[in-house]
């Protein structure tokens, strides 16, 4: 537990990294609310860890915003995220555009929107988002996803600007491969793990929730306002040339 705060909201719990970091922070003695979409995860994370369950659309920010009435936010963990799609932008369905910009950008701002003010008035609060390094640097068929990432980082740079002299503090974390199933959607047929996974070594979930505890755990005059996580064989960079063809 930390000395400052007490109760923790993460989007994205009932897989992959959010799920990582309500079991690391229920760990820690933290008082954490899961938000989710799957009632079956929620109710099995709630059993094995006490987290508290939020079922939820993370768009649906006016009913997440109706179960925190009375709490006292300390740290907000914006993680719900999708990349629904993996192809040339002039092939993507244009509904992938809303929908990866919906849930990516306006949902977090929509619930920090939401918690923020308290944080102010009590002046004490921790804003954690999960961007990805496809917002801070181009790969091939993320136009849409990128994007929204790209948007988020913005934003925490903006935010960080407006809550100067709170004590709020803005963290973005910014990671490259993590072996989740963020592309059960846009990798079809279970190939997910044959193109992405076997053979390399990528993050693992519980290493970004190792990435969050230390950053909450710095002295809170300190803000961690970005950080990188790729894996040590992943690299971003260098141009991309293809031959003419007539
Ligand atoms: N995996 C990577 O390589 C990687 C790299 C960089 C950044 N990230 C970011 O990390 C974050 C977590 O993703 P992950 O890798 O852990 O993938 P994941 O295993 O697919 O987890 C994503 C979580 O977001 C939830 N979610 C998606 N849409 C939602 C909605 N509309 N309402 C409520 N919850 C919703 C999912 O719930 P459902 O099961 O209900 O859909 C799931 O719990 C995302 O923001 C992602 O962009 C991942």
């Amino acid at each position: 537990m930390s000395d400052v705060y007490r109760t923790v909201v993460v989007t994205g719990a009932t897989s992959g990294i959010g799920k990582a970091i309500v079991l690391a922070l229920r760990q820690r003695g933290f008082t954490v609310y899961a938000v989710g979409r799957n009632e079956d995860v929620l109710k099995e994370l709630s059993e094995t860890s006490g987290a508290i369950p939020i079922k939820a659309d993370v768009r649906d920010t006016q009913r997440i915003a109706e179960a925190l009435n009375g709490i006292e936010v300390d740290i907000l963990i914006n993680n719900a995220g999708i990349l629904s799609t993996r192809a040339s932008f002039h092939e993507i369905d244009p509904d992938e555009i809303d929908a990866m910009v919906d849930v990516n950008l306006k949902a977090p701002m929509r619930l920090t929107r939401a918690v923020v003010p308290g944080m102010v008035e009590r002046r004490r609060g921790h804003l954690i988002f999960i961007g990805s390094i496809a917002g801070r640097a181009a790969f091939p068929n993320s136009s849409a996803y990128g994007a929204s990432k790209a948007g988020l980082s913005l934003f925490c740079d903006n935010l960080r600007l407006d809550l100067l002299g709170t004590s709020v503090r803005v963290s973005e974390i910014v990671p490259g491969r993590v072996e989740t199933s963020l592309y059960r959607t846009s990798i079809p047929d279970g190939q997910a793990n044959a193109v992405l996974y076997d053979g390399y070594r990528s993050i693992q979930p519980e290493n970004i929730a190792r990435v969050v505890e230390n950053i909450i755990d710095l002295p809170i005059f300190v803000d961690v306002s970005r950080v990188e996580v790729y894996p040590t064989d992943q690299a971003a960079g260098g141009g991309t040339m293809v031959k003419f063809q007539q």
